[in-house]
């Protein structure tokens, strides 16, 4: 298909076969072997904060699930960019929150605070997240500035 925007590309090199085919001979499954708990121990070290702390999960999806009920509480209002991908729509109503669509800011191709600003209501309780496809936006008004200016913050505090 033509002018199609591509978002990523997955990359899987010899490095990675071999890693993986390590663990199911080694471990038989993937989930839930050595490997994994190793991984989770490396991260902590990473980020200086408790082992318990980090959780891993078996995709992108669940991850955004789990991120959301940690910090909203059901008919919470989440602000989320239209460019996306489905599962942070998903995420949000899976935990009986409000995802509301937000344009993208053309510069950037991440939310455009200055429509994220227009959508906030009492309701609204968290921006969520724009992953991977966002870029710092140029101009003010800024992540915190909204923040701030709104009070928008979780309840549930998470590590
Ligand atoms: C931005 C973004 N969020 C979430 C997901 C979902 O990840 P998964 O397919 O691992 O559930 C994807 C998948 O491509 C993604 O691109």
């Amino acid at each position: 298909m033509k002018n199609n925007i591509r978002l990523s590309k997955s990359f899987l090199g010899t490095e990675e076969i071999k890693a993986i085919t390590n663990v199911i001979k080694k471990d038989g499954y993937l989930g839930m072997g050595n490997e994994v708990y190793l991984f989770e121990k490396e991260i902590a070290n990473y980020l200086g904060v408790p082992k318990e702390h980090v959780v891993c999960v078996n995709s992108g999806t669940a991850a955004l699930h789990l991120a959301v009920q940690s910090i909203s509480n059901p008919g919470d209002e989440v602000l989320v960019q239209s460019l996306t991908y489905l599962s942070s729509f998903q995420a949000i109503s899976a935990c009986n929150a409000i995802p509301i669509a937000c344009e993208v800011n053309e510069n950037t191709a991440g939310i455009s605070l200055y429509d994220a600003e227009k959508r906030i209501t009492k309701l609204t309780k968290r921006k969520h997240n724009d992953q991977h496809m966002r870029a710092a936006e140029t101009n003010p008004p800024t992540h915190r500035h909204l923040s701030d200016k709104f009070s928008l913050g979780p309840k549930k505090r998470h590590a």
